[in-house]
């Protein structure tokens, strides 16, 4: 199933949600599930750092959004846990965020 948004809604360097996806423009359009794989926090409220990087906003965990994997860990608090950045980086080499194509119909974007 399919659903779509008007381009207009995500210019660049901005997130939205759409569905159970984090949809946003780091020059590219992408969509990636919108739960944060440490805690759970709403990607689509997150940000997009120099890098393109998806940034959560709950804890700052960074994510690729090409692979769905997680580049830096959670910070703050729970930067200072021995092993914890490893762990969730591993965890989602094997869990990626889930990742749908995005194309554009118009003036509209569709993710399937
Ligand atoms: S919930 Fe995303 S980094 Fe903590």
């Amino acid at each position: 199933m399919s659903s779509s948004i008007p381009a207009q809604d995500v210019p660049e360097g901005s997130v939205t949600g759409v569905d159970s996806y984090a949809v946003g423009n780091n020059g590219e359009y992408f969509a990636v599930g919108r739960r944060c794989r440490h805690l759970g926090a709403d990607l689509a409220d997150g940000s997009i750092d120099d890098d393109g990087c998806l940034v959560c906003p709950w804890h700052g965990a960074k994510y690729d959004v090409k692979s769905g994997q997680m580049v830096l860990g959670p910070q703050g608090f729970f930067a200072r846990i021995p092993g914890l950045d490893a762990g969730f980086k591993l965890l989602t080499k094997v869990l990626p965020l889930k990742r749908a194509d995005v194309r554009r119909a118009g003036s509209d974007l569709v993710i399937d």
